[in-house]
């Protein structure tokens, strides 16, 4: 069968031939994939940086996908820390990491929409006891997870929605995923900590997918501006698209508040990860949660790999 195959860190996955996958354990099953994404997540699976690398090459790329089982139905799963990922014309899947699918649903939306809605979705049900009519920062509401955040928090209930990125286009269009007031990342940085001192220093909770120096430079002005400092802000750290690491001075944390705290693979258990899915499932196919999806042949996957675009990839084995 065809797959994106790593050989070397260093270089795009190719498309290339590869044994046909048997399962072995119980609850395993062979499927036909029908559509994956190119999460930043399997950028970093596939460059060797993500923190669940092992260094073991050759690998087949992917975490998710939507998939047609032997029977013909349809399902929705997530994948392991495996060689073997869902770049893949066929992979093998643990039916326990499945949520079925009706016939109608889009395989291509719900590939593109899952990995960065349920990065959100996880973070305000599972790491916090999120209320509705709380208030939520977004730090990189521009990205897809950010977007995301933005719907995820609004459906979850919240008040007040801030969404903050650098991307003037695309922070445009933060209102209509339900955003109450934006932060321009791009400005001075005087005038960004000044606007989300403004904005968003009562928020409840910060979806962090930033890291790095917006990060960085947001904490203070955010605690400093509270009206009640004593008053919970949760901060959660889910990606880091502007850098690995921050400097904190250590008075942030005695003057507020505040509880810095992380969601994904580790601080989640894949199965608190998989519990969420049907409900985000019911989301998308409701409606409710919307990507953009930019469409590619997996025999392309070597040039695709490099797409800037705003919207998420989704490969067609
Ligand atoms: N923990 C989890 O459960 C989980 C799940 C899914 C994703 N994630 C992580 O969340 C992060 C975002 O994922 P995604 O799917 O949204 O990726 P994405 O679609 O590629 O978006 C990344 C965004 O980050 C923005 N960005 C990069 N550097 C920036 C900076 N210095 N200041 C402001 N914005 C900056 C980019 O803005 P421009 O458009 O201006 O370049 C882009 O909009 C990644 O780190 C990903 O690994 C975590």
């Amino acid at each position: 069968m065809h797959a994106a195959l790593v050989t070397d860190f260093d270089h795009n996955p190719r498309y290339a031939d590869v044994d046909e996958p048997q399962p072995v354990r119980p609850h395993e099953e062979v499927l036909d994939v029908l559509a994956a994404a190119l999460h930043p997540r399997v950028r970093s699976q596939a460059d060797g940086s993500h923190y669940t690398s092992t260094d073991a090459l050759p690998l087949v790329p992917g975490v998710d996908g939507v998939g047609r089982r032997a029977d013909g139905s349809l399902v929705y799963f997530v994948v392991g820390d495996t060689q073997l990922g869902t770049l893949a014309e066929k992979t093998i899947v643990d039916l326990r990491r499945s949520v079925p699918l009706p016939a109608d649903a889009d395989p291509l939306l719900l590939a593109a929409a899952m990995n960065p809605a349920m990065s959100s979705w996880v973070a305000l049900t599972k790491r916090v006891s999120f209320r509705p009519g709380q208030s939520v920062l977004v730090l990189g509401a521009t990205g897809a997870a950010g977007q995301l955040a933005i719907q995820v928090a609004r459906r979850l209930g919240a008040g007040d929605v801030v969404a903050a990125g650098r991307d003037r286009a695309k922070l445009a269009r933060a209102g209509s995923f339900g955003a109450s007031a934006t932060v321009d990342l791009s400005a001075s940085p005087d005038e960004v900590a000044a606007d989300l001192a403004a904005k968003a220093a009562d928020v409840d909770v910060v979806l962090d997918y930033l890291w790095g120096e917006p990060a960085q430079n947001a904490v203070m002005p955010l605690l400093l501006a509270r009206a009640d400092r004593s008053r919970a802000l949760d901060w959660i750290q889910i990606g880091s698209s502007a850098g690995a690491e921050i400097a904190l001075p250590s008075a942030a944390l005695r003057q507020a508040n505040l509880r810095f705290l992380g969601s994904g693979q580790g601080s989640v258990s894949t199965a608190g990860i998989v519990s969420v899915l049907p409900d985000l499932v019911a989301e998308v196919m409701r409606g409710g949660l919307t990507v953009e999806v930019d469409e590619r042949p997996l025999s392309e996957v070597e040039a695709a790999w490099s797409a800037t675009g705003a919207a998420r990839v989704v490969f067609v084995p």
